[in-house]
């Protein structure tokens, strides 16, 4: 931008007259509805439908094989969706929805808002069922004829949900740290049992 460009954008922008009232609106219902598409745990916000695993591998192969792999093991940098059961506790853990995800709620939710990479929220409610039914499948989660649906989705667990817990730091830390302070007789007297160097550690008092 030239200088003059700058000085009239300037002088454009000073003219402008002064907002009236606070900005924007209250967002209406439909947009709000666009927006919370999040599924929980217990399955509250999974929309009606159905997949099966051959639906799922067919349109796996067609939208997701090309950078998590055939069988899920990720290619080049793109993660992988499966395999890794059992190396949580190595120097370098495999994390994969069937190793470390606590919940399958995450994987329809996930895959739904963002994938195929740079298409989220392009398939449809019947897709995302087949497509997280085919990555259960890859995990050995379960078998080649099942089909996944609303009303079966929270009878499957993931292998290490019990490797996550809800945050209770509110409850059982933080009281610890909030005690009034002890200003006197506060516990038995430290016992020096050792000197760093000849006055050093300083005497007890
Ligand atoms: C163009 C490449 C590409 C395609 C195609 C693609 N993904 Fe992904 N996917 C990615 C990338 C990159 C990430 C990691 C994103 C991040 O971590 O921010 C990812 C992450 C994921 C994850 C989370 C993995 C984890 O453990 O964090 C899932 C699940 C997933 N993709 C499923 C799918 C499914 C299902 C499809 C097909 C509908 C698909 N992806 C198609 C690139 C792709």
């Amino acid at each position: 931008m030239s200088n003059w460009a700058r000085l009239s954008l300037l002088a454009t922008l000073a003219a402008a007259p002064a907002a009236a009232g606070p900005l924007g609106r209250p967002a209406l219902p439909a947009e709000i509805a666009a927006w919370n598409i999040d599924i929980r745990p217990d399955g509250a916000g999974l929309p009606e439908g159905r997949g099966s695993v051959t639906d799922g591998e067919a349109l796996y192969a067609e939208a997701c094989a090309a950078c998590h792999g055939d069988f899920g093991e990720g290619l080049g940098r793109y993660p992988a969706l499966a395999g890794g059961q059992g190396t949580l506790k190595a120097d370098r853990p495999t994390k994969t929805v069937g190793s470390f995800w606590p919940h399958l709620s995450t994987l329809f939710d996930y895959t739904r808002r963002a994938m195929p990479a740079y298409q989220g929220q392009s398939l449809t409610a019947d897709q995302v069922y087949a497509l997280t039914a085919y990555i259960l499948n890859l995990n050995d989660l379960v078998p080649a004829d099942f089909t996944l649906r609303r009303q079966n989705f929270t009878t499957i667990r993931l292998p290490n949900v019990a490797g996550f817990r809800p945050d209770d730091r509110a409850t059982v830390e933080d009281p610890l740290f909030h005690q009034p302070p002890c200003r006197e007789a506060c516990g038995t007297r430290p016992q020096i049992t050792a000197r760093a160097s000849p006055g050093l550690t300083p005497d007890a008092r």
